[in-house]
């Protein structure tokens, strides 16, 4: 069976999904969400912003898995947290995606006007329409903010986070106050050299696994989610296929340790989307 997490409202998510960005609308969409349905994955991470929803829907429609038994993760884009219609914006998002839920809806960025964001998420939760609520690129001090004014907790804290950038003391600050992480680029994102680092390399020799499937562990072995992002088949089989071994906790702080630390996106501090 795979590996799920209890988030803080007592719903469950599957702890690896297939990421949807930088993957295109269409038959690309269609296809890697239903070669990801069919190898046994019940849990897609997209957003309004990857513009692909409606593919994504298809691909979930196709592959004949009942939609209550998927986990689906999409997210208000910056645009519609400054125009204030967080609330419009989620059901064009249904829409597109022809559902009536979403099962984890998430606030993209921490763009001027979130607060308001949030607190139509409230309503929208509330009235059942969404199964659990979070943010994503969320710093401390963001989450400290909102904690001023909210009594819901985010259920999910989407960050970036990977060997060459781990990110380790926001997730065990976010663990500490119930806020599950997920880590996107999780593999170190397009064009990155993570795959081909040789400390990787090595691990993953020993164990007999490819870079991706020894990092999708590392990842698991956190206690995170972690949401790989591939277009092709046989790589999104093979990055399902990490349930039979384990890192030992050499391997993890070797990972942990690649003496990079750099991000591959932006600061949310600093962003300018
Ligand atoms: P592709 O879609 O062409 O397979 P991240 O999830 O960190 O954003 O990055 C995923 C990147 O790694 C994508 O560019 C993806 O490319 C590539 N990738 C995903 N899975 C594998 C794999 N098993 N082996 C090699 N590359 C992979």
């Amino acid at each position: 069976d795979q590996p799920t997490i209890t988030l803080n409202n007592g719903i469950t998510i599957p702890q690896l999904g297939l990421g949807v960005f930088r993957t295109q609308k269409g038959q690309e969409t269609v296809d890697a969400v239903r070669w990801a349905l069919e190898t046994g994955y019940r849990h897609i991470d997209t957003a309004k912003a990857y513009d692909n929803e409606e593919s994504v829907g298809q691909g979930m429609r196709e592959s004949g898995v009942k939609r209550r038994d998927v986990f689906l993760t999409t997210k208000l884009w910056n645009q519609d947290v400054r125009d204030g219609r967080a609330r419009e914006a989620f059901f064009e998002s249904l829409d597109r995606l022809g559902t009536d839920y979403v099962d984890l809806y998430l606030i993209h960025w921490p763009a001027d006007g979130w607060q308001k964001a949030w607190e139509a998420m409230e309503e929208l939760y509330n009235e059942r329409r969404i199964r659990a609520i979070g943010v994503s690129n969320f710093h401390r001090h963001h989450l400290e903010e909102l904690r001023s004014f909210s009594d819901l907790t985010p259920a999910a804290d989407q960050i970036e986070s990977s060997p060459q950038f781990p990110n380790q003391e926001l997730i065990d600050w976010d663990r500490a106050q119930g806020i599950t992480v997920e880590a996107w680029s999780p593999l170190g994102g397009t064009g990155g050299d993570l795959l081909h680092n040789p400390v990787v390399a090595r691990v993953a020799e020993e164990h007999g696994k490819s870079p991706a499937q020894t990092i999708i562990r590392w990842h698991l072995q956190r206690g995170v989610v972690v949401i790989p992002k591939s277009t092709h088949e046989e790589r999104i089989r093979q990055n399902f296929d990490v349930f039979d071994f384990a890192l030992t906790d050499d391997d993890m702080a070797a990972l942990s340790n690649l003496g990079i630390n750099r991000r591959h996106g932006s600061d949310p501090d600093n962003f300018n989307f």
